[in-house]
Order: C-alpha cells, then structure tokens, then sequence
C-alpha cells in the first residue's frame, strides 16, 4: 500500500489563489497526468472544500470527501463517500476494500492533516510556469520532511513533475524520526 500526494502548484510553491478558488491555470498536459495517475489508482481523497471547488464529482475512480459532519451530505453519486473517519483508518478501511495505493488530492487542510501524521509516503508534484499569490500546500509543519527525488518527467505543456519518496521526518531539534 503506498499513500501519494498528487498536487499541482505554480513556480512559487502556491496550490491555490485562495481556499474557494478553483485550480483553473493549471495546464491541460497536467490535468491528463492527474487523470491517469488517479484513475490508474481508483481513489482519491480529498478535504470538503477541494470538492466542492469541482463541478462534479471525478468519474471513475471512488471520491472520498473529509468532513467533519458528513451527515449534511446526502450522497447522489454513487462514487462518493462522505466520511469524518481518521486518516488512518481511512486508509485501513481503503486497503478492505482492496485498492492497493492511494491518491490525497489535496487541498492544504488534507496534505497538511496526512503529512504531519506520517501517512504519506511519496507525492507527484507538477510546478506550472505561473507565479501568483495564494495558499502553501502545507501549514504549520514543525517538522522537515527529507525526500528523496525518483524521477522528474517534463510534459507538453513547459510543466515538470516531480516524483518524490519520503525517507525522513526530522523534529526542530533536528532529531530524526
Ligand atoms: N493545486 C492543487 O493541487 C490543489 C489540490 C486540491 C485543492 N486545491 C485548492 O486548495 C483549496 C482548498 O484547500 P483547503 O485547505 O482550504 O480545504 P480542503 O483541504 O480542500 O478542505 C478542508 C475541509 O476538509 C475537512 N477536514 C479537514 N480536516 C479534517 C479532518 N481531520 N477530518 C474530517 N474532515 C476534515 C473540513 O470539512 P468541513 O468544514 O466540512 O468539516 C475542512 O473544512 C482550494 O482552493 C482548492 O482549489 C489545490
């Protein structure tokens, strides 16, 4: 089982304009990538408001939206769950039911919320040729995350991504973990 973050961000290192706005400077060339990695994967795991920046749900593959109060969601689709389950038994309950790797889709909330509980072990990060203002990918760390880079594949469109494995968590006292 190997848990991925899949997020595009623009040449400063920003996922977003702000938290409502939709990803929409990102390049077709990097919405083909996304698509293939997450339907080859089945699932993707994305925070409330990442899900609701999309105008429909992502077609096959399994939507798993985080929410603390999913009982305000009446589920029309059948490919959504909405779910307020721990990360962990998140990814317990998706091993069940038999994928064998999953994709975290973001947005900053959920990368934040799966990094700093050690429960990613590679992310497929695209850089898009734009600069803009907007929001990190991830909050509040306190800790460094060591990567060890596997690959770097260039795409039609001037966009790179960069496919990285963790091999280590250091705390501030630069101790490792
Ligand atoms: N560039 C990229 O790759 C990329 C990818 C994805 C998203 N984005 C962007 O990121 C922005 C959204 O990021 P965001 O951080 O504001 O929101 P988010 O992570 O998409 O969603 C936040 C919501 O997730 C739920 N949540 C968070 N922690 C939870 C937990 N422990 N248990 C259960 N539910 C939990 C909460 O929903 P409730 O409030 O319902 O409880 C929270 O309000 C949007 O602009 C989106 O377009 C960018």
């Amino acid at each position: 089982m190997s848990v991925f973050f899949v997020a595009v961000m623009s040449a400063n290192g920003k996922i977003s304009r702000s938290h409502t706005a939709l990803v929409d400077w990102t390049s077709k060339a990097d919405l083909k990538w996304f698509k293939d990695i997450t339907t080859k994967t089945g699932v993707v795991v994305m925070g409330r408001k990442t899900f609701e920046t999309l105008r429909f749900p992502l077609p096959d593959r399994l939507n798993v939206v985080m929410t603390h109060e999913p009982h305000l969601y009446h589920n029309k689709c059948s490919n959504v769950l909405f779910t307020d389950i721990l990360p962990d038994q998140l990814i317990k309950m998706l091993e069940k039911k038999g994928y064998n790797n999953i994709a975290v889709v973001g947005g900053q909330s959920i990368f934040t919320l799966f990094l700093k509980e050690k429960l990613v072990d590679e992310m497929y990060l695209t850089y898009e040729p734009i600069i803009f203002d907007g929001i990190d990918p991830f909050l509040d760390l306190n800790e460094e995350v060591r990567m060890k880079t596997m690959n770097v594949k260039f795409l039609d469109s001037g966009a790179w991504v960069v496919h990285y494995k963790i091999i280590h968590w250091e705390n501030e006292n630069g101790k490792g973990i």
